[in-house]
């Protein structure tokens, strides 16, 4: 997932940092030979905003709490991304009164925006026939067929403030247990141990009574 542009509208971060109700960022000005790209600003203008709500396109990112706080009553993240060749843009817009707190999501494929024609946009179709239709659990579906597990993209590919160390595993080892689920053949090893013990000393009872 490379974001290409973002626009996030009504995020408190946004109006508390840069005092403007909205911001775009077009990553795609960014030289494609670029190897390490910063966002500079000083403490509090919103730096971390950008990064939590406008460079991602998950509904609830994880480690930011009730995305409804970000907001105030009207809040529109817009993010056009690339992945494996194609482009994509998730337009996700919150609504929220002292009464009611609403979300709308929807997951766009682009086609033909190489410049030559204008851009095309179609709703995301699953192989299952699911079209992102705007509500939240067809966003979520189509989204995670797209991207897979956003728990595995926090875990693989971003990684910032606040998160915790790679989910609490204190070193690459014991990450790499836990994705290839290594645990379960060495509980069913030392089961498989107690089971055969158990027989041997009955096969020894047998020979042997006490
Ligand atoms: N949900 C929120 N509710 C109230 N204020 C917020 C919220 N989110 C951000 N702010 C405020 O908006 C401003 C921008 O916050 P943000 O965390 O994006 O800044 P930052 O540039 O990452 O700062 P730092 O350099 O300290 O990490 C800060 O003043 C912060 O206190
Ligand atoms: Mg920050």
């Amino acid at each position: 997932m490379l974001p290409l542009r973002m626009t996030l509208s009504g995020a408190i971060g946004i109006r508390a940092g840069l005092r403007r109700d909205s911001i775009t960022l077009d990553f795609s000005e960014i030289p494609d030979d670029a190897v390490s790209v910063a966002i500079c600003g000083d403490n509090g203008t919103g730096k971390s905003t950008i990064l939590n709500l406008g460079m991602v396109p998950w509904r609830e990112p994880p480690h930011i709490g009730d995305i409804y706080a970000q907001f105030g009553h009207e809040g529109r993240r817009e993010l056009a991304f690339e992945h494996g060749g194609e482009e994509y843009r998730s337009v996700i817009t919150y609504k929220q009164t002292a009464k009611s707190k609403k979300t709308t999501a929807v997951l766009y494929v682009e086609y033909g925006g190489g410049g030559y024609s204008d851009p095309e946009s179609v709703p995301y179709k699953m192989l299952d026939g699911t079209e992102s239709d705007g509500k939240t659990s067809t966003y979520d579906a189509c989204l995670e067929e797209l991207l897979g597990p956003q728990s595995l993209y926090y875990l693989a590919a971003f990684r910032h403030q606040g998160i915790a160390p790679l989910a609490g595993h204190s070193d690459p080892k014991s990450l790499m247990r836990d994705l290839l689920a290594l645990e379960e053949p060495e509980r069913l090893s030392a089961q498989a141990k107690a089971v055969a013990r158990v027989r041997l000393l009955r096969a020894l009872e047998a020979l042997a009574p006490p």
